[in-house]
């Protein structure tokens, strides 16, 4: 076989290290940076790169069994939905058994990654050595850049109380006794509501669109573990999941939240055993979106107006950005970043991406299973459609998804977990086909570590 192309992974997060281990598994030579000192990115609480929006008391939401890794479980007696702690456990585990903790080069940034008319990348490191790759698969994540309100509240400029994002939400020091306001209606904004009532004065959840609440069991069993066959068609599927949380939890606009707009699978999950609870127990007051800011007063969307508020905690989604890109060439404004089944860009054929996507589950597996469908494109072994198939393809699934999910920038890669596998599984078998006819051709040639030699010589 000739040689294969030369890798830079970006990232050693829950999907760096996947691509790490899948790459070394099928001897793709990469090497995978990372800026934190550990692995373990968003799981990793307090991580020395700031970009980790855990919380102290963060548990996974998506539970144990969707989360782990297709050949690495999780302990059995490990809680379906643990807490942060034991999932940077987990991480640290996976690289340890897998060996490739010595394959990843720590406290080392990529500051940018440069294509040049060859088509090699040029890669510069923050310890300002540069290097030169084949190919880069992105896994830098898409949870850290905080979206804050676009465009700002009138009055936020000359708001007298403190404004700050969930990103930066630790625990509920300094909460203590105030009047906080929480905007949004995610995952983000549930898990703080709850935890600051606790011990504030006054909380009140504020949304400009409500959400089904979906409770982290049903049937005694996770919810993300209801039985799903990706042959039943989807809106059959979603339909009966939409009546049985109408059923058994009820509409939200029976607190006192806002009706939803949609039925549930139209907008990507909200799960928590709490909200409710404590929306019922009158300490999360509802109320519809934030309007303006008057001094130390919050003016809602309905015309209620609330005095001596102290922090407004936004919840209001992150960004998506590669800092290492120029961003004519790779950008994702308003979060969008069109790419074939979520991995392979169509105009830059050697670039991937993992775990850029927001599931109907948990993130691992598919960026476990990304990574395998790349080194097969990679070893030639995988290849893909004709590029009119590949852009027929992304525009049929985005026009599907853009359809289907409620209008918002927090809605512009949603997969579903087991369709996703499904789908990629089957296109595997096919573009195994294709790659078998092409008598497997290395569709990116190993350029990188030629005209370094040549350029040495
Ligand atoms: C509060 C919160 C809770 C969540 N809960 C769940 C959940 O329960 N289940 C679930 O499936 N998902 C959850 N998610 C989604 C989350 O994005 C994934 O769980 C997971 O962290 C994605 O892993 P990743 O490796 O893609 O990104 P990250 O975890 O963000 O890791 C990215 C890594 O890349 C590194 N990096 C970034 N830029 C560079 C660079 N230029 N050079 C070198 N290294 C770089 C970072 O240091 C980091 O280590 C949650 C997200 C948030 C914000
Ligand atoms: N326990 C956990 O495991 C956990 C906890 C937190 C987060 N997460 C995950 O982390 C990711 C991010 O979640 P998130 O909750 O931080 O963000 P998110 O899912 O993007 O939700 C953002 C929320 O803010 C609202 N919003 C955005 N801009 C607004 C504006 N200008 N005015 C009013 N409302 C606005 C959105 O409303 P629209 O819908 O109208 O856009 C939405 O309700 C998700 O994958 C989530 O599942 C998991």
């Amino acid at each position: 076989m000739s040689a294969l192309p030369t890798v830079c992974i970006i990232g050693a997060g829950s999907s760096g290290i996947a691509g790490a281990k899948v790459l070394a598994e099928h001897v793709v030579p990469f090497d995978c940076f990372e800026v934190s000192d550990e692995v373990g990115g968003n799981w990793a609480f307090g991580n020395a790169n700031g970009m980790s929006s855990a919380y102290r008391s963060l548990h996974i939401n998506t539970s144990r069994e969707r989360m782990e890794y297709s050949d690495f479980p999780m302990p059995k007696d490990w809680p379906d939905f643990c807490h942060h702690a034991l999932i940077k456990q987990y991480f640290n585990d996976y690289v340890d058994h897998f060996g490739i903790r010595d394959r990843i080069t720590f406290s080392t940034a990529v500051k940018r990654a440069a294509r040049g008319p060859d088509g090699v990348w040029e890669v510069a490191l923050s310890t300002g050595e540069t290097r030169r790759y084949d190919a880069v698969v992105v896994a830098n994540g898409h949870h850290w850049d905080p979206r804050w309100p676009e465009p700002a509240f009138p009055g936020a400029d000359t708001f007298a109380g403190r404004q700050m994002h969930s990103h930066d939400y630790v625990d509920t020091q300094g909460f203590e006794g105030k009047k906080v306001v929480v905007l949004g209606m995610g995952n983000s904004a549930m898990d703080i509501a709850v935890e600051v009532s606790l011990v504030t004065e006054r909380t009140l959840l504020a949304a400009r669109r409500g959400a089904w609440i979906i409770p982290n069991y049903l049937f005694g069993k996770p919810s993300d573990q209801l039985p799903v066959n990706p042959r039943i068609p989807f809106s059959l599927r979603q339909r009966w999941v939409h009546e049985l949380v109408k059923r058994v939890v009820g509409s939200p606009a029976a607190f006192g939240l806002p009706e939803p707009d949609h039925i549930v699978g139209q907008a990507h999950p909200t799960i928590s055993n709490y909200i409710l609870a404590r929306v019922a127990h009158g300490e999360v007051v509802p109320k519809p979106n934030i309007a303006a800011f008057e001094d130390s007063s919050v003016r809602f969307a309905d015309g209620s107006v609330e005095e001596d508020v102290d922090v407004v905690v936004y919840c209001t989604g992150y960004k998506v950005t590669f800092p290492f890109f120029d961003e004519d060439l790779i950008s994702a404004p308003d979060n969008d970043l069109p790419l074939y089944r979520r991995v392979f860009h169509p105009e830059v054929d050697n670039v991937f991406f993992l775990s850029l996507l927001q599931p109907l589950g948990a993130t691992m597996p598919l960026a476990e299973a990304q990574a395998h469908w790349v080194a097969r494109f990679l070893r030639g072994e995988y290849q893909l459609p004709p590029p009119a198939d590949v852009r027929a393809d992304m525009e049929r699934e985005r026009a599907r998804m853009f359809k289907r999910y409620v209008t918002s920038k927090r809605h512009t890669m949603q997969v579903d977990f087991d369709d996703y596998l499904f789908e990629l599984r089957r296109e595997l078998r096919r573009g195994g086909d294709r790659a078998r006819r092409s008598g497997f051709a290395l569709p990116v040639p190993a350029r990188a570590a030629a005209s370094v030699d040549a350029a040495a010589a």
